[in-house]
């Protein structure tokens, strides 16, 4: 078992009512861009989910929400490699559908590029990104951004969807881990 996180917490990066008030103005100025269209939601699991719940909560036009599980080779390691593969597709034709993808965070780009490059062949009538966290910082592949919750530094957070060794993804708030502290599991 993972040990209690309080122990290797070393701030609240962003809280709960900071990310709940965020999200609100996400949804506000979804709910005006999309007024009037197709909206699909597209979710990529696991870590998008937490984000995606509450920002349907917040977009206040009709809409629907599909999931997609990515998985880079060597799953299990921290840093995304580029060689993504699609492990739970899309259950529905978004040829014609306006398609907003929502993602927890984007470190390098290598997965929602590869996302967008598959989901572009299917001609959706737009496609565009919503992302909670952005680490611009660590950019290898550049990924067109429309909606951003927060941009963040370099450092290793977790809560709201995002974990540690799957742990933690149901805390209300953005964590940023202690290195000095947290020692991962053998
Ligand atoms: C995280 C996050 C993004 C991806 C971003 O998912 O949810 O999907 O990494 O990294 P990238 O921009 O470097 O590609 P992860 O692979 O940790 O899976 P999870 O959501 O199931 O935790």
């Amino acid at each position: 078992m993972i040990e209690d996180y309080k122990n290797f917490l070393k701030e609240i990066l962003i809280d709960r009512v900071e990310l709940q008030e965020r999200i609100a103005e996400l949804g506000a100025e979804i709910s005006r861009d999309y007024a009037g269209k197709e909206l699909l939601m597209v979710s990529i699991l696991r870590g998008g989910v937490f984000f995606t719940v509450d920002l349907m909560k917040s977009v206040d036009i009709p809409h629907k929400v599909e999931f997609m599980a990515i998985s880079s080779y060597g799953a299990g390691v921290r840093e995304s490699t580029g060689d993504v593969r699609i492990t739970f597709d899309l259950q529905t034709n978004i040829r014609g559908k306006h398609v907003l993808l929502v993602e927890d965070i984007i470190d390098s780009g290598h997965t929602l590029s590869s996302v967008i490059e598959r989901l572009s062949a299917q001609h959706p009538a737009s496609l565009e990104v919503c992302t909670l966290l952005d680490k611009a910082s660590r950019r290898e592949v550049e990924v067109p951004i429309k909606y951003c919750g927060f941009d963040i530094e370099d450092k290793f957070v977790f809560g709201y969807g995002l974990d540690i060794d799957d742990y933690f993804r149901g805390l209300p708030f953005i964590g940023v881990v202690d290195l000095e502290k947290y020692v991962p599991e053998e």
